[in-house]
C-alpha cells in the first residue's frame, strides 16, 4: 500500500475522504492533519478523531494545524457544512487525544522517517503545507506526490471565480506550486463529475452497518446545502476524489499544465489560472490537473472501502 499523510478539514467530504483511505487495501493512512477551513481547526480536528472512532481506527494519529492563512482574512465554510463543520448524525466521541506535535511537526518527522517517499493528500486550505514548505524546503523530495483537492479549471463555487480552499489560503498555495513538488490538482472541473446521486446514497444506506448509514446521512445534509446555496440536484463529493487515484489510475483522466493562483485580484483572489491551451508559454507546465472522473469506478471504490470498514 501508499502510505499517506492527509492534510484536511472534516467537513463531510473529507470525513467520507478518511474513510476511503482507511477502508481501501492501496492505502496506508500513517497520519491525520488538521486545518481551518470548514470549521475553526479545533472543530474539525474534534470531527477527524470522531470519524477514526467511528471507523474504529483511533490508531491513527492527529495532529493539530493552522488556525488561519499565512496571509489575509479567515473564511469558514460553516455555511456549507453546519455548526460543528460535520452536521448531521451522531457521532461517536474519540477516547484519545490529538498528538502533542504540531500538523507541520508530524508532517516533517513521517516524511523523514519513512522508508520510502509519501503521498501527501491535501482536502482543505494549503496552509500546512506551506508553512512546512517554507520551514524545510529540503523535504519536497521525500514528498512522492502532492494531491490536492482546489481550484478549478472553470469557475468557482466560494466567490463565483474562486473555490473555497484555494480562496482560504492562496499564499500557500502560490508555495507549494513553485516548490517542485510532483502536484496534482483535483478542482471542482474534476469533483461536480463525482455526484452523490439517490442511487449512490441508496448504496450507503442499505448496508447493514453504521459507516454506511452514517455516509448516508452526511449525504443528506450535504445535499440540503449544496440545493440552497448553488441549487444543485445532488451533492458533489470533492475529496474522496483525491484519494481514488491512488487506489486505481484509470479513474481520472490528467493533463499537464500551468497553474498559478490569483494573489492580488480585485474580485478574484484565490482563484486558479490553469493554462490549459499554453498561452503563456513562457511558463511550463507546473501541475497534473484532473480533467475526467469515471463516476462508476469512482464510486465502486468509495462505496467497497466502506463496506470493509463497516463489516471488519
Ligand atoms: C472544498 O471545500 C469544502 O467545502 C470541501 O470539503 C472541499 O474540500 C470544495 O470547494
Ligand atoms: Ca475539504
Amino acid at each position: 500500500p501508499v502510505p499517506v499523510l492527509l492534510d484536511c478539514d472534516p467537513g463531510h467530504d473529507d470525513a467520507v475522504a478518511i474513510l476511503l483511505a482507511l477502508g481501501s487495501p492501496g492505502t496506508d493512512l500513517i497520519g491525520i492533519t488538521t486545518c481551518f477551513g470548514n470549521c475553526a481547526v479545533e472543530d474539525a480536528t474534534r470531527n477527524a478523531q470522531r470519524v477514526l472512532a467511528l471507523a474504529g481506527r483511533e490508531d491513527v494519529p492527529v495532529a493539530v494545524g493552522a488556525a488561519g492563512p499565512m496571509r489575509g482574512e479567515l473564511a469558514l465554510g460553516n455555511y456549507v457544512h453546519g455548526v460543528s463543520g460535520l452536521d448531521g448524525p451522531d457521532l461517536p466521541e474519540a477516547t484519545v487525544a490529538p498528538v502533542e506535535e504540531s500538523a507541520v511537526q508530524l508532517l516533517a518527522r513521517s516524511l523523514e522517517e519513512s522508508p520510502e517517499p509519501v503521498t501527501v493528500v491535501v482536502t482543505g486550505p494549503m496552509t500546512n503545507l506551506g508553512h512546512l514548505l517554507t520551514e524545510r524546503p529540503d523535504l519536497a523530495d521525500r514528498i512522492r506526490e502532492l494531491v490536492f483537492m482546489g481550484g478549478s479549471t472553470e469557475r468557482g463555487n466560494h466567490t463565483p471565480t474562486a473555490e473555497f480552499n484555494t480562496y482560504a489560503d492562496p499564499e500557500a498555495l502560490d508555495v507549494v506550486l513553485r516548490s517542485g513538488v510532483l502536484l496534482r490538482m483535483v478542482g471542482l472541473n474534476l469533483t461536480h463529475q463525482a455526484l452523490a446521486t439517490p442511487a449512490v446514497v441508496e448504496r450507503m444506506s442499505a448496508m447493514p452497518h453504521e459507516v454506511g448509514r452514517t455516509c448516508a446521512a452526511w449525504m443528506g445534509f450535504f445535499g440540503d446545502s449544496y440545493e440552497r446555496i448553488w441549487e444543485f440536484a445532488a451533492p458533489p463529493v470533492h475529496d474522496p476524489c483525491t484519494i481514488a487515484p491512488l487506489l486505481d489510475p484509470d479513474v481520472i483522466e490528467w493533463r499537464e499544465a500551468f497553474v498559478a493562483v490569483e494573489l492580488d485580484g480585485t474580485w478574484t483572489r484565490g482563484t486558479t489560472v490553469v493554462d490549459l491551451y499554453d498561452r503563456y508559454p513562457e511558463h511550463p507546465a507546473n501541475v497534473h490537473v484532473a480533467m475526467g472522473l469515471d463516476a462508476e469506478r469512482y464510486w465502486d471504490l468509495v462505496l467497497a472501502a466502506l463496506d470493509r470498514l463497516g463489516t471488519t
